[in-house]
Order: structure tokens, then C-alpha cells, then sequence
């Protein structure tokens, strides 16, 4: 193999971590910058902060191309190219905070033929200001792409990969083009401005067709249609597609909630009302309130229920907890009474600082002894498998509200449970059929859906 260019990465976070031993993978020496001395020794011990599948196994297989260090000195001794991989989280106003980035281009200061490429959300514009406060450091966007849970994946094989330069900067670009050249994507060369909201408009435009596909699943619930074929007829369909159709409890993590606000602000911040994705982020707030009302349909109150909840990451194969539908449902069913128990095969350590007073269980099966009502908010796959039977066996009253149109509702019905969904309402339990284009099967309990959303 020829000799690849070395390269800096600033951050050990997910996105540093998972970009760091993705490039070690394609034969480049690697030195990752972190800040924090306890998660460089961890790390040094091959010991991950992170759940993401395959990374421990891609960083065993390239352990000697990857070094772990506290010190940029370090970093400014080798490589031209360094990646920021730093956070980005939102403020209190919805802006993005932008010290850590900040902290980093001072850190690296303006050293000779050294290029900063950025690999963190950021608002467009920061690459504008960047160039013009450190005009001696050449600056290219290149964002990234990747999905919790699936990162690994998305990082070899991308749909497609930006770099954005200004023209004095091409060398840098042409550097960075180098680098996934072998990866064999679409690579999109572009202005720096325009690569950071091709980022931010990528996930607005996700976040808006889950926003879009929970909409018509609660008017599903009102005319009696099934969203789940509503997306599968929608979704074949070229010019729609059939991923991110899936109705459920509505987008959380680190990335949608965040960037969906983000650009928001940005584009009120320049005198425009993005009306649009205003309604998007109001419609993902709603959908989590939704599935109280449904609860409520079965039970006249929560005072004094046990409700569990089956999953409590933000999606599956990951522990993080950033903006998951669990923290809100649980707020809001202590708020109304309910005491709530809950099972996650992976994020309950983290879960426990966020949630003190929902009790853990230590199986799914157990989060369900003497349960009111069970509602799925993680699709993780092995609750396919559960034995419904003993789930009905074991709880109080044998309700369950498939928050993510996940399971099978014929194998939970068949061993007696009630079952709910998001926008299936003609699979709900036979008392509350809803009949196709039936006016009067709109019931009361529609309405006081509809008045829980507008809480
Ligand atoms: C998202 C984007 O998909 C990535 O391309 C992007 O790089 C990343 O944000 C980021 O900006 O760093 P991620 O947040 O890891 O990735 O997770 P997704 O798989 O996109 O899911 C986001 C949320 O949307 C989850 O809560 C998920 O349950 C929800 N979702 C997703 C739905 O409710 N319905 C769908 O059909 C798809």
C-alpha cells in the first residue's frame, strides 16, 4: 500500500472516534486529540466511551495506526490535514454552541501549510469567520454524514461526500478528495457556505419528512387508514422514497432536534421566518404527547398506574439518551400520577442519571410484572421475540402502545393484549375498530387526542 497522509483528528467524541478509525481503516497514521486525560487513558486501554457496532473491532484491527493523545502540540508536529470533530451542542436560545470549536482554532493557532477541516455541525457562516480571524490556515468544510448506530457503515460506504473550499484553499481540498478517494463516492465540490447548509438542510429535510409522515399517520387515526401501507404505497415512489417514512414517537438525538432549531435561528437571525420547519419541530414536540391520549382511551387515569416502557434510547443500537422520546413520556406520565418502570438493553446506566426516579428493570419481560400499560418507545429488535403470552400474564391490564409501529400487532393481540398503534387505528382492539371513512368511528377518543397534542 503507498504511504497515505497522515492525519489530526480534535475530539474523541462519536464523530472523532468513529472518523478517526475509520481513515486508520484505510491506511492512513492517525493522531487523535482529546481534551478530557481520562478518556485518552481509557482509550489507550481499548476501552470505548462510546456504544457504536464495529468500532471496537476496527479499532482492535488498526490499533497501531491510531495514538490517543492530550496534546495538539502533538498534532501540529504532523499532519497537514486536521479534522475538528468537537461538539456542538445547542444553547438556551437554540443557537449552537460554538466555544468548543472556538477553543480548538485557538489551540492550533496558524501554523504553516496546515489545513483545518471541519468535520462538526456548525452554522453556516462559521467557516467565513474562521478564514477571516486565522487567515494564515487554510479551511475546508467537509460535514458528516453519519448515523448512530450505523456509523461505521455510512463512513466507508458514503451516498456521497462534500468538501467545500474557497478557491485559495484548493490545495487543501484536493488533499481532503485524496483522502476518501478510495471510498469511490460522489464527491461534491463546493463553496464553504454552501457545503455547512448542505448539512443543515440534509437533516432539516429528514427531520421534515418524519414530521411529514407523522402528520397524515394521526390523520390516519382520524379516517381510519394504516400509515405503515399509507408509506409503503408513498414510498415506492422514486422521487419519495421509502426511508425515514416510519410514523412513530417523532426524531430525537444529538442531531435533528438540534440542527432542525439551529437553522431555524440561522434563517430568523437573517431576517427570514422558516415557516416550514417551525411547523416540523411543533408537529415532533406534539407526537410524543399523542400517545398519553391513547393511553388514556383504556385507562380513565394514571394515578396510581404502573406504566413500562420498553426501550428508553433515543433509536436502537446506541446508549444515547440526547433528546429520546423516553425522557418526555416519563415526565409526563409521573406528572399525571403514574409511576414508570422501564428496561433498555444498553442505555440504562445512562438513563439512570437522567431518569432517578423510573425504576430499571432488569429484563423486558420483568419491566412488565404488574404493568397497566406497556408502551414501546425503542424499536430494539430482539422485543419482537418477547413472549406476549407472559407478557399478558404478567401485567395488570394487558395494554400495550407500539410507540414505533414495530411489532407484529396480530402476535400481541392473539395473547389477549390490547394493542395501539401510531396511525393504525383499524389495528387497535376490536372495542375500538375504526371503520374506514366512518364518521362516527371518529370517537372521543380522536378528540381527546387531539386536545392532548394541543395541551
Ligand atoms: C442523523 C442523520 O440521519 C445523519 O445523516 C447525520 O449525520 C446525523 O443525524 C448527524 O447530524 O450527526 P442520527 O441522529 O444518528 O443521524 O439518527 P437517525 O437514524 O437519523 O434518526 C434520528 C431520529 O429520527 C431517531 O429518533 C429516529 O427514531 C427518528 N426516525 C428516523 C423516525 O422517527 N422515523 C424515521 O423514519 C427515521
Amino acid at each position: 500500500m503507498t504511504e497515505r497522509e497522515p492525519i489530526g483528528v480534535v475530539g474523541a467524541g462519536w464523530v472523532g472516534l468513529v472518523t478517526a478509525t475509520c481513515f486508520a481503516e484505510l491506511g492512513h497514521r492517525v493522531v487523535v486529540r482529546e481534551i478530557l486525560p481520562e478518556k485518552v487513558q481509557s482509550l489507550r486501554r481499548g476501552e470505548l466511551p462510546i456504544h457504536e457496532p464495529g468500532l471496537p473491532e476496527l479499532i482492535e484491527r488498526n490499533g497501531e495506526r491510531l495514538t490517543f493523545t492530550t496534546e495538539m502540540v502533538e498534532l501540529l508536529d504532523g499532519p497537514r490535514l486536521l479534522f475538528i470533530c468537537v461538539q456542538t451542542p445547542p444553547t438556551y436560545s437554540g443557537d449552537a454552541d460554538l466555544s468548543a470549536v472556538q477553543r480548538a482554532v485557538e489551540e492550533i493557532g496558524e501554523p504553516n501549510g496546515k489545513a483545518l477541516v471541519m468535520k462538526s455541525t456548525v452554522p453556516v457562516g462559521t467557516g467565513r469567520t474562521i478564514m477571516r480571524d486565522a487567515p494564515g490556515l487554510a479551511y475546508v468544510s467537509c460535514p458528516e454524514f453519519l448515523r448512530e448506530g450505523t456509523a461505521v457503515r455510512d463512513f466507508l460506504e458514503p451516498d456521497r461526500v462534500v468538501v467545500g473550499s474557497q478557491p485559495e484553499h484548493g490545495w487543501a481540498a484536493d488533499a481532503v478528495e485524496a483522502v476518501y478517494e478510495p471510498l469511490g463516492a460522489p464527491i461534491v465540490r463546493t463553496d464553504v457556505s454552501s457545503a455547512e447548509m448542505i448539512k443543515l438542510a440534509s437533516n432539516a429535510y429528514l427531520a421534515t419528512k418524519i414530521s411529514f409522515i407523522n402528520e397524515i399517520a394521526n390523520v390516519c387515526d382520524e379516517v381510519g387508514a394504516d400509515v405503515t401501507e399509507v408509506a409503503r404505497g408513498m414510498g415506492l415512489d422514486p422521487r419519495i422514497g421509502s426511508r425515514f417514512l416510519n410514523a412513530g414517537l417523532g426524531f430525537g438525538g444529538s442531531c435533528f432536534p438540534k440542527d432542525t432549531q439551529a437553522l431555524k435561528i440561522l434563517a430568523g437571525n437573517s431576517g427570514y421566518h422558516f415557516q416550514l420547519l417551525s411547523a416540523v419541530i411543533e408537529v415532533n414536540e406534539l407526537q410524543k404527547r399523542r400517545v398519553m391520549a391513547k393511553l388514556r382511551k383504556h385507562l380513565d387515569s394514571l394515578v396510581g398506574k404502573r406504566v413500562a416502557l420498553l426501550g428508553l434510547a433515543f433509536k436502537p443500537d446506541t446508549d444515547d439518551m440526547r433528546e429520546a422520546s423516553s425522557l418526555v413520556l416519563a415526565a409526563r406520565l409521573e406528572g399525571e400520577g403514574a409511576s414508570v418502570v422501564a428496561f433498555d438493553p444498553i442505555a440504562e446506566a445512562r438513563a439512570r442519571e437522567l431518569l432517578p426516579s423510573v425504576e430499571m428493570a432488569p429484563s423486558a419481560l420483568e419491566a412488565t410484572d404488574g404493568a397497566d400499560a406497556v408502551i414501546l418507545v425503542t424499536e430494539w429488535p430482539q422485543f419482537v421475540e418477547l413472549d406476549w403470552a407472559e407478557v399478558a400474564r404478567r401485567m395488570n391490564t394487558p395494554l400495550l402502545v407500539d410507540g414505533r409501529n414495530f411489532l407484529d400487532p396480530e402476535a400481541v393481540r392473539s395473547a389477549g393484549i390490547t394493542y395501539e398503534a401510531i396511525g393504525r387505528p383499524s389495528l387497535g382492539d376490536p372495542g375500538s375498530r375504526v371503520a374506514p371513512g366512518d364518521a362516527r368511528a371518529r370517537d372521543s377518543a380522536t378528540r381527546e387526542m387531539k386536545e392532548e397534542a394541543e395541551r
